[in-house]
């Protein structure tokens, strides 16, 4: 045990909490770095913790320390809410601290999931690399099979890749799925109900938890995310907002309009410094 509680100790311990089963009710105890948890995500420290560590705690702890399924929104967005320019140019609108922020979170959750728009814009790989933590399955939502066998994630070989496609997609998708699967055998092609091209987010979360996916993070884009929060399935809302105003193109959280504020959601929100940008945890309720 040392003198103060660092960062990395934090996410040493943060990691290990998310391995412990919770169902026991008892607190849990990372001998290395002096820190418990509790249930629920309340810590305490034999030492004092550096100020950004006690805020690493404070953030993550209350995501690690509950089983079962737990279902986390993230976007990264300008003053402006927009999450990419007109043409769809989003690296990177936020900071360092944010982007290791996001890594975090992928290294605690069983799958990273984004939409169709993200793949064929960013080909992101979605694995974990700004933090020490094992890569969570990648997820597609792709209901007409429109991305490309060729996409990062299909071929680059880096871990398991769920590709949820809809009825419609048909033939042409059975031989990207079989090409893709040359390429990597490791893509697992699921068919998830469509009605009006539109898959309800409550289930592909069924067809995760089907595939041991239980604790998901949805990183967007901006479509997605909002199709999960208004669905009421997002235990979750991570907006890393950085002070930047891009002036057009997509924004992110785009819900049903409503004609009232008091139809308006309210989280109960937490707010965290993380470099330049501010980090809303947030819980839709
Ligand atoms: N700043 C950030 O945090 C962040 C994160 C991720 C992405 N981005 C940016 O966001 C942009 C893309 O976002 P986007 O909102 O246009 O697209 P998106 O959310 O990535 O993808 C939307 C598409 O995914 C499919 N999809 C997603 N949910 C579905 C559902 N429930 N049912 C059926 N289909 C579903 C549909 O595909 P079809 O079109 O085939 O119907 C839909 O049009 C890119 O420019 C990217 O750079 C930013």
């Amino acid at each position: 045990v040392t003198e103060t509680i660092t960062v990395d100790q934090a996410w040493g311990c943060i990691r290990r909490a998310r391995e412990t089963g919770w169902q026991a009710g008892r607190s849990f105890a990372h001998e290395t770095s002096g820190i418990s948890i509790d249930p629920g995500g309340n810590w305490q420290s034999t030492h004092p913790a550096e100020p950004d560590a006690a805020s690493l705690l404070d953030l993550l702890a209350p995501l690690v320390a509950v089983d079962g399924p737990l279902v986390i929104g993230q976007l990264g967005q300008s003053l402006d809410g927009r999450i990419a320019t007109r043409t769809g140019h989003s690296h990177y609108i936020n900071g360092l601290e944010s982007r290791t922020h996001l890594h975090r979170l992928r290294a605690l959750v069983d799958g990273v999931l984004i939409g169709a728009g993200t793949a064929r814009d960013d080909d992101p790989q979605l694995t974990v690399r700004h933090a020490s933590g094992p890569n969570p399955v990648r997820v597609l939502v792709d209901p007409n099979g429109r991305v490309s066998d060729q996409a990062r994630m299909f071929t680059d070989g880096q871990g398991p890749v769920i590709h949820l496609v809809g009825e419609q997609a048909g033939v042409q998708t059975d031989m990207q799925a079989d090409k893709s699967r040359r390429a990597s055998q490791q893509v697992r092609r699921r068919v998830v109900e469509t009605s009006g091209g539109f898959m309800q987010p409550s289930d592909i979360l069924s067809c995760l938890a089907g595939e041991g996916i239980e604790r998901v993070l949805v990183e967007g884009g901006g479509k997605t995310v909002s199709r999960f929060l208004q669905a009421g399935c997002l235990d979750r809302l991570h907006l890393m907002i950085a002070p930047l105003i891009i002036g057009s193109g997509p924004t992110g959280v785009s819900l049903d309009p409503i004609e009232h504020l008091d139809q308006a959601l309210r989280p109960s929100a937490r707010v965290f410094s993380c470099g330049p940008d501010w980090l809303f945890d947030l819980i839709p309720g």
